[in-house]
């Protein structure tokens, strides 16, 4: 019998702390599927990620059909380690804040998360092991001025993953939730901002 290697499906590998981990995890042997929402952008911008042997996936984890994306490669792959990785920051006062600011901002850091971790938990189940880990923040815990939208998406995902790890503890499927500090990623460029009212 062939051994089975562990596969890791982590989103927006194409930079930052998802693209180290993405790197690292190859680096360790792991089979890695990295998501990102431009595959041509990504090949420029992380070569090593193909030529170590990792996997792309096109996908925009803000619209509903990644829901059935995900499904499909869980059903074919066997995700052991989900990494919800990809996320902004959307930066402004509650004064300026638009609905469709905070409806933005949901879709990536709320319902992204929400639907990959669907996709992937039934095949865990069935499978009576994972890991589900959510590469939330300090904002998840705290909320700055300026930075209320984006402590809403990850006070909100934290909660679900709170509820989560607590519901699938019998299937032997681990749920972990990481609060990082500040990284010099491209984090800070990519975040949105809105200073006009
Ligand atoms: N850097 C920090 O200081 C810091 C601190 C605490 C928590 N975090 C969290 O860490 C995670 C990764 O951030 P990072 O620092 O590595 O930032 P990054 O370098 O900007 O990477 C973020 C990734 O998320 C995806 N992404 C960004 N905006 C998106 C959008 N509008 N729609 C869909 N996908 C989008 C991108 O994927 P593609 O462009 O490839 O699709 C990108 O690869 C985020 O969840 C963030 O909240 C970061």
């Amino acid at each position: 019998m062939t051994e089975r290697h562990t596969t890791w499906l982590i989103t927006g590998a194409s930079s930052g702390i998802g693209r180290s981990l993405a790197l690292e995890a190859l680096n360790a042997g792991f089979r890695v599927i990295g998501t990102t929402r431009n595959v041509s952008q990504a090949e420029t911008n992380c070569a090593e990620f193909s030529s170590r042997g990792g996997t792309w996936l096109e996908l925009d984890p803000a619209v509903p059909d990644a829901y059935h994306q995900i499904a499909k490669v869980a059903q074919k792959e066997n995700i052991d380690v989900l990494v919800n990785n990809a996320g902004y920051a959307f930066i402004g006062s509650v004064e300026v804040v638009s609905e469709e600011d905070v409806h933005a901002q949901m879709e990536v850091n709320f319902y992204g998360p929400l639907r990959t971790v669907q996709a992937c938990l039934p095949a865990m189940r069935a499978r009576g092991s994972g890991q589900i880990i959510l590469i939330s923040s300090g904002a998840g815990f705290i909320a700055r001025p300026a930075r209320g939208v984006y402590s809403v998406s990850k006070f909100a995902i934290e909660a679900i993953h709170e509820s989560l790890a607590q519901e699938v503890r019998s299937f032997e499927i681990k749920v972990l939730i990481v609060e990082p500090g500040a990284f010099r990623t491209t984090f800070a460029t990519n975040s949105q901002a809105r200073t006009d009212s």
